[in-house]
């Protein structure tokens, strides 16, 4: 086996953990998402699904990559030989590695449009732009296969070129450097919303809870969602856990990144709403919100430009932090059972992905018509196929492993809690996360029987 890497510190692994969960899921997906199910009925529910499954879940992961101190696939493999049970427990760590994978086919598209958009914007494109320009343009992006693949190529070399360089050089170095940075944009990008912006009209829509809208198929993508937004489920958290030292609480450090994150998110969707109540758009987008949108608004404001490359700067880093974790389980796995070097099986698995980009950059043009499960197109089909049914199953099955399968003291041993807070992680992690995983499904299978 080859060295193995570790986290420095405590610190180090809470920001490579929340450069993994702060992405393009807090700053794309989640702030669309509020707009399309209907606002603060949608991030009430997301705030509770963090709470109740995503909290509890996000423990299990970090202690169970921890206790074995290995890659997902022989770390489920050790840990079901340490309970006593069946070693197929480690195909659960293969179907991670593999929606790791599936997920970056996708991911690295979108994170080739924030690059795209990064250089447009320098440029002062979307000085006095209007709605019906700046939906052009996106088009005209998504039209454009050859505009498509050049941006995801790029963020695909950006992303397997910090994965192979390994855990202290590559991934714990971009994370130091590109999460406060973030921060600190998004600090930037406040304070011009609040002067800016129409604060109190987006701080309505996001927070005046109506409970009669909430609608089932919210609750849906909001559990699907808090999976993707922590990145659990598929072993980002568990290979990052696996290179944390025994001294390290988790609870503690699970709660801190758990409130970044989704502070994150609604802080960038506060922003963001600010803006387009501002232009009197409208908030319910879809995935256009911050190509299409925001633009509108940036346009129309002082200093829109320069605000607009920090914008996409901002989701460019946060898109690369998370693109990282999700080879990791994998490019760990290679190393830790083959003579192959890190540099080489980055370089392969980059290739495997890079091509399955392709087929999602052609998926919006030439390939439109393409299908490939329930009617969806390719790039639908991996994001659905991952952040509703991977992800919360891969969940799913760890909350079962832990609660079911482990042994009591080994998991007191690993996550070392006090009574009350023990007990309090035992009724979610056993009962309430996997419930509620179980009910989403059964309603998932209602839709499409
Ligand atoms: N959490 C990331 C985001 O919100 O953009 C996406 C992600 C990264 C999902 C890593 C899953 C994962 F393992």
């Amino acid at each position: 086996m080859q060295h193995r890497g570790a986290w420095k510190n405590r610190w180090t692994f809470m920001l490579a953990t929340a450069g993994s969960a702060i992405g393009l899921g807090n700053i794309w997906k989640l702030p669309y998402m509020i707009g399309v199910n209907g606002g603060s009925a949608f991030v009430l529910v997301f705030i509770a699904c963090i709470f109740f499954v995503g909290i509890p879940l996000m423990m299990t992961e970090i202690m169970l990559g921890r206790r074995a101190q290995k890659n997902p696939f022989n770390a489920m493999q050790q840990l079901a030989l340490e309970a006593n049970a069946s070693t197929y427990w480690k195909y659960l760590g293969a179907a991670g590695m593999l929606a790791g994978v599936l997920i970056l086919g996708f991911y690295s598209v979108i994170g080739g449009w924030v690059l795209s958009y990064i250089a447009v914007s320098t440029q002062g494109t979307f000085h006095n732009i209007s709605a019906t320009q700046s939906a052009q343009n996106f088009e005209a992006l998504l039209n454009s296969p050859i505009t498509l693949i050049f941006w995801h190529s790029l963020f695909m070399v950006m992303t397997m070129s910090v994965v192979a360089r390994g855990v202290s050089a590559g991934l714990e170095k971009a994370n130091n450097i590109l999460i406060p940075a973030l921060f600190a944009i998004l600090l930037i990008l406040l304070g011009y919303s609040m002067s800016v912006g129409d604060m109190h009209a987006a701080y309505q829509f996001m927070f005046t809870f109506d409970f009669t809208k909430i609608t089932p198929v919210a609750v849906l993508s909001a559990l699907g969602h808090a999976f993707f937004s922590l990145s659990l489920g598929m072993g980002a958290v568990m290979v990052y856990g696996s290179y944390l030292q025994r001294n390290v609480s988790i609870a503690k450090t699970t709660i801190y990144i758990a409130i970044a994150d989704t502070m994150l998110g609604l802080l960038v969707g506060l922003a963001i709403y600010s803006l387009v109540f501002a232009n009197h758009l409208a908030p319910n987008a879809g995935p256009g919100l911050i190509f299409q949108t925001l633009p509108i608004a940036f346009g129309h404001m002082p200093g829109g430009s320069f605000i607009a490359v920090l914008f996409f700067t901002l989701v460019a880093f946060a898109a690369w932090t998370s693109a990282i974790s999700l080879v990791e389980p994998t490019i760990a796995w290679v190393v830790e059972n083959t003579q192959v070097k890190r540099t080489h099986a980055t370089l392969v698995l980059g290739i495997a992905i890079w091509l399955l980009g392709i087929a999602v950059s052609l998926s919006f043009s030439t390939w439109k018509t393409v299908t490939i499960i329930f009617g969806l197109g390719i790039f639908d089909t991996l994001d659905k196929l991952t952040s509703t049914i991977m992800l919360p199953l891969g969940g799913l099955m760890m909350a079962i492993f832990s609660g079911y399968v482990m042994k009591k003291n080994h998991l007191q041993d690993e996550l070392n809690l006090k009574r009350k807070a023990y007990q309090i992680w035992t009724v979610t992690n056993n009962y309430v996360a996997p419930i509620a995983i179980f009910a989403v499904f059964i309603y998932l299978l209602g839709l499409v029987s």
